[in-house]
């Protein structure tokens, strides 16, 4: 049985690190595992411009601390300018930009209202080898919402993926087979995070004996044959899957509410998450690739030349962190990251 394994240290490919005291507070989890992260957009003032970029790279870069380096997105618009993102590409403030459709999730109501007006935009990209990071759900109330990302597949991204072909594209945090195969089939260009959530739980875990708020998140848990096609993705060696925690901290009260926010706040213990995954699959061996490898071969970047333990040995999860309920409270994960050390 192995029970140590060491990687180079790991990166997390979507993030949602917030602004203000709630930026101080979760910032230090995700820098203690992860050197890089994609840190995605959507405040409660979207970062819509590279100027915008710079300012919150800035403030992420101070809550983070020294040994982090975090990877800036553009949020795109319908009145997105498209010059001005690639110029943020060149100059290296932006790594890649994000497209929510409109009122898709957590702060999206400033996002694209129909693929066709952001075309110039996505292939002034395409010829910039700029990254478009996907929230691949369509809004259309009358789609059931657990269809809402394989609609998406076949409303939005395969014509996409078929008018840009040189469009480099992260479908992110997928949850369904349908994803899966999509991104699969694509060819090099297409990638796809996946979170740790998704492959802990299937929707059932929603419900277990009471509603589950700490469980719900966009897109939200399917069912378990959707769960064991994301293991089958992310274990499968292919450099088109990687890590992205998609960590969403929200303070519990909201989430413990009639109408609670989406979002599982995972980065405490992400690695500690996913090793355990990829134990129950008996793919240890594949968790290197997929935690520490094949996200920088798909930005262009080097692998981390520092690298993080992890052990066998049990690591209680508290039911709190200040006001954030992490994911895997009150449970006790098998491994332990033992460097770097947790804040
Ligand atoms: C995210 C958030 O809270 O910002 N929520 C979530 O459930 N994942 C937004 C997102 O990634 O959809
Ligand atoms: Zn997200």
């Amino acid at each position: 049985m192995t029970d140590t394994l060491t990687l180079p240290q790991p990166d997390d490919w979507h993030v949602h690190l917030r602004d203000g005291a709630m930026l101080a507070a979760v910032a230090p989890f995700t820098a203690a595992q992860f050197a890089r992260a994609i840190v995605m957009p959507n405040l409660r003032e979207p970062v819509t411009t590279t100027a915008l970029a710079a300012a919150y790279r800035d403030r992420v870069r101070a809550a983070a601390g020294p040994g982090f380096t975090p990877l800036m997105t553009a949020y795109l618009t319908d009145t997105t300018d498209a010059a001005d993102l690639v110029a943020g590409h060149r100059d290296g403030v932006l790594t890649a930009v994000k497209l929510y459709p409109a009122n898709a999730t957590t702060n999206s109501a400033a996002g694209v209202t129909d693929i066709a007006r952001v075309m110039p935009v996505l292939a002034a990209m395409a010829d910039a080898g700029m990254p478009l990071l996907v929230h691949g759900e369509v809004t259309d109330a009358e789609v059931d919402i657990f269809d809402r990302e394989a609609v998406f597949i076949d409303r939005v991204l395969s014509p996409l993926a078929e008018r840009l072909p040189e469009l480099r594209i992260v479908f992110e945090h997928i949850t369904t087979a349908d994803a899966a195969a999509f991104v699969a089939d694509a060819g090099p260009n297409v990638a796809a995070t996946i979170t740790p959530h998704h492959l802990h739980h299937s929707r059932n875990a929603l419900f277990a004996g009471g509603i589950r708020p700490h469980l719900y998140c966009l897109p939200v848990l399917k069912r378990e044959r959707h769960r064991l096609a994301l293991i089958a993705a992310a274990t499968s060696g292919s450099p088109q899957f990687f890590l992205g925690t998609d960590s969403a901290p929200h303070a519990a009260y909201t989430k413990e509410a009639a109408c609670g926010c989406a979002g599982i706040w995972n980065a405490p213990f992400a690695l500690e998450s996913y090793v355990a995954v990829f134990d129950a699959a008996g793919a240890l061996d594949k968790l290197e690739g997929f935690a520490s490898r094949h996200g920088p071969a798909f930005y262009g970047l080097p692998v981390n030349p520092d690298t993080v333990k992890l052990e066998r040995a049990p690591t209680p999860v508290p039911d709190r962190i200040g006001d954030l309920v992490p994911f895997h409270a009150g449970e006790t994960l098998a491994w332990r990251l033992v460097s770097p050390l947790l804040p």
